[in-house]
């Protein structure tokens, strides 16, 4: 039984020693841009060989990389180089191996390299400068302009959405976005990747006539750049509202137009038809009768008066249908 004990120590003792086997490690980004004035924060993350120890026993410190005595971050701010003091702070938690440091009111010669310190309190009191790996800083003296982005012609009566974005590498202190038309306002704040952030904020409105050949403006203040105000503008052009009345006017006013002189020649037709008729049917009459007048006799008399009764039948016949 303390055999197999003593064998199972013996390979726990071999597979921890692997995994916590030389690895301080740390994760940085080498190159970060910062906005002079505004905050950077340099994202880190570290390892160490040793069992997870708790914030108060583990001891951060960021230093230059050229000189180690120049620290820019220690928890005993007596230590921190005076041009640093009270600018620098660490976020995150340090038992959660989150190293990650905040420099506020960046200024024009902060540039680095810098590079991570940890000290562990055990009893083996372990030390580790992560010189391989420091970051650079890259100063932004002008602040960027937010990039606005929305359709070029609008629809009048239905909602439009404007999009404002812009990045940056503050996110302690998000810049503010606001906009030069009322509408509703989505803001919202996103991690990019490599320490960069996105502030995004979308305004929605519906246009009216009155927006027609305006503009609508995204202006962007970062945090500490104070006059940094940058701004971007849209133009917008309003279609009207979708008015059917100019299709359908005419239409109808022509169909009815056709209808009314359609039935204007039917009318004609049958009224002339008639007159024909009439016309035909009295012509028969004059002809006969002048031809009955050299020598009238029984049977053209009867003749005449048949087609004139026929006529009368005519007529009757062509007022019942009309
Ligand atoms: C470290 O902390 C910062 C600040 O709280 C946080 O934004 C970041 O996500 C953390 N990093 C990790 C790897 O957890």
């Amino acid at each position: 039984m303390a055999v197999e004990a003593g064998v199972l120590l013996y390979w726990l003792h071999i597979i921890c020693s692997g995994v916590f086997a030389d690895v301080w490690k740390v994760h940085v980004e080498s190159e970060m841009e910062a906005l002079v004035s505004s905050c950077v924060v340099l994202p880190c993350s570290f390892k160490y060989p040793a069992q997870q120890q708790p914030s108060d026993r583990i001891r951060a410190m960021w230093h230059m990389k050229d000189n180690w005595d120049d620290i820019i971050f220690h928890k005993d701010h007596t230590r921190v180089k005076d041009s640093f003091k009270g600018r620098t702070k660490l976020l995150g938690s340090l038992g959660g191996s989150n190293c990650s440091l905040e420099i506020d009111e960046v200024r024009n010669h902060d540039n680095g390299p810098y590079c991570f310190r940890v000290e562990l309190e055990t009893s083996q009191k372990d030390k580790y400068s992560f010189v391989d790996n420091c970051v650079s800083v890259k100063m932004i003296e002008q602040a960027t302009k937010p990039e606005l982005q929305a359709e070029q012609s609008v629809q009048e009566g239905q909602p439009a959405v404007f999009k404002c974005s812009v990045r940056h590498t503050c996110p302690s202190y998000q810049p503010t976005l606001t906009w030069s038309h009322s509408g509703k306002i989505i803001t919202s704040y996103k991690d990019i990747g490599h320490g960069n952030w996105e502030a995004e904020s979308l305004l929605t409105f519906t246009p009216t006539k009155e927006d027609d050949h305006s503009s609508v403006t995204c202006t962007v203040k970062h945090h500490g750049n104070v006059k940094g105000e940058k701004t971007a503008t849209h133009a917008i052009f309003v279609n009207e509202q979708a008015n059917h009345s100019h299709i359908f006017i005419p239409i109808i006013s022509g169909l009815g137009g056709a209808l009314f002189v359609g039935l204007l020649c039917s009318f004609i037709v049958i009224r002339y038809r008639k007159r024909i008729a009439d016309l035909q049917s009295r012509n028969d009459i004059v002809f006969r009768s002048g031809v009955g007048s050299s020598g009238p006799g029984d049977r053209e008399e009867r003749q005449v008066h048949d087609s004139f009764k026929c006529v009368i039948m005519q007529q009757t016949s062509t007022k019942q249908i009309l």
